[in-house]
């Protein structure tokens, strides 16, 4: 809303000036929330009970953003990172804060943005999961090769600038491992590296994932052309100093950003997937293929959404941005038939090769847009009686609230790993009619600010 200027406040404060403030919570996006004299000021770096001073160089008529000058005094809630890289490197935002007080931020930023964002003041947020261990959770690290030399994770907030990491806390020892033989390899073949300044350069990245439950590794080496001298010793290399690597690859990847797609893979040793076991079912995951990051919260997150789902037997179910299929298959065992949908042609295609792995027959996939598919499905199947959606972090949106509203499920289950746009979908779903149920947040990403939310949604009877 814009207020005529006449009654518009002024900020109290001015660009440049410095305050003393004390941060009273952390925010989505992971910077400290203080006020001065009622006025928010966001400042990075901080914990919950600091008082701070800081040099404001953002003021908006709501709020200001300042940068931390000196912390005046230190909250209880501190702690010291574990990680030599913490500060610079853009892994980690919260590793000074204490793990519980980071959990327990998860838990309010996911009731203010119900709260404030979708008018649900009343709704009972349950109590946070946390992790049984906030270090070397992470199924896969993507690392990049910097022109000077370097070997690690983009520098905060640049995405031209490399952190030479030695030890990342995030995915197991055997990582670092593999994270130093190829950063050996690479300063002795001489080879150039990738610059994003100028799109010259060779050697990219380097992609590490690693199934927790089965303990399997994939190496991929990215690079932007095909013939790239000594890298089939670099594997034989990796292979005899960590014998859990079940497959080394080479992707190339000439394009402008580091995303994938690859435009070609080739398999230098081994095999092109690693196997993963989550809630009792296997997947196959290639060097591309979408898998939840943290398996073992994943499969926390997993058995909260069955517990929601509250499965029958006979259940029509509809699994919107299904990716590789893990709900759909999990739900598949208790229900009458899935219907997954999803945009990635392979990760239909990978769905499709679990249902198959784990004897599932009950699942069928379909690739596509949802916004467009929905309907569709809808006049194939008839009515479902659950539509479980697990979009991507920018949210469904509008038009496919509308849809699934339209499609008239007697229960929804929404999954979302980005409270600021669930909230919006969220007030869609309540202005159509449904009532939210239940909200668990869970904590999939120790360390940084993301918070993942299962949300249960009822018509009324
Ligand atoms: C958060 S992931 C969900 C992953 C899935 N639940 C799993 O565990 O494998 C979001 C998925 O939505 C897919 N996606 C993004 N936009 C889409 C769209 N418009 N229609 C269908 N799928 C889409 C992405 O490819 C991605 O696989």
């Amino acid at each position: 809303m814009v207020l005529p200027s006449a009654t518009r406040k002024r900020p109290p404060l001015g660009r440049g000036e410095e305050v003393s403030l004390t941060i009273d919570r952390l925010a989505y996006g992971g910077r400290g929330v203080g006020r001065h004299e009622g006025f928010v000021v966001f400042v990075p770096d901080t914990a919950p009970g600091d008082r701070v001073r800081a040099r404001l160089w953002r003021v908006k008529p709501g709020y200001g953003e300042a940068r931390l000058l000196q912390v005046e005094s230190r909250s209880p809630l501190r702690t010291t990172p574990a990680c030599p890289h913490f500060g610079p490197c853009g892994g980690c935002l919260w590793q000074h804060v204490a793990y519980g007080a980071q959990a327990a931020a998860k838990e309010q930023i996911v009731r203010e943005s119900l709260a404030h964002l979708a008018g649900l003041r009343e709704v009972e947020v349950r109590p946070i999961l946390v992790v049984a261990s906030p270090w070397y959770y992470r199924n896969k690290m993507e690392f990049t090769f910097h022109p000077e030399g370097g070997l690690g994770l983009h520098e905060r907030g640049a995405w031209d600038r490399i952190i030479t990491v030695q030890s990342c806390y995030l995915q197991s020892p055997a990582s670092n491992l593999i994270l130093s033989l190829a950063r050996q390899w690479a300063l002795a073949s001489g080879l150039s590296r990738y610059d994003p300044r100028t799109h010259t350069g060779l050697l990219r990245q380097l992609i590490v994932r690693e199934g927790n439950a089965t303990g399997e590794i994939m190496v991929v080496v990215v690079t932007t052309a095909p013939e790239v001298p000594g890298l089939r010793e670099l594997a034989a290399r990796l292979l005899a100093a960590v014998p859990r690597i079940t497959g080394v690859l080479h992707g190339i990847n000439p394009g402008l950003s580091d995303g994938l797609p690859l435009v070609g893979l080739a398999v230098l040793a081994g095999r092109p997937y690693i196997v993963e076991e989550l809630a009792g079912l296997r997947f196959r995951i290639g060097a591309e293929t979408f898998f939840q990051t943290n398996t073992a919260q994943a499969e926390r997150l997993v058995e909260v959404v069955g517990a929601l789902a509250d499965l029958r037997g006979g259940e029509l179910v509809y699994d919107l941005y299904c990716g590789v299929g893990t709900f759909s298959l999990a739900l598949a065992r208790r229900a009458g038939r899935v219907c997954g949908i999803e945009i990635s042609a392979q990760a239909i295609e990978a769905a499709r090769q679990n249902a198959a792995l784990n004897g599932i027959a009950n699942a069928e996939f379909t690739s596509g847009d949802v916004r467009r598919l929905l309907p569709e499905v809808r006049s194939r199947t008839g009515r479902p009686d659950l539509v479980l959606l697990d979009p991507p972090r920018g949210g469904a949106g509008r038009r496919v609230m509308r849809r699934i509203a339209q499609a008239r499920p007697p229960r929804i289950i929404y999954v979302s790993c980005n409270p600021t746009t669930l909230a919006p979908d969220l007030r869609d779903l309540v202005l159509a009619g449904y009532a939210v149920q239940a909200v668990q947040p869970l904590d999939l990403f120790p360390h940084t600010y993301h918070v993942e939310c299962v949300v249960l949604l009822e018509a009324p009877t």
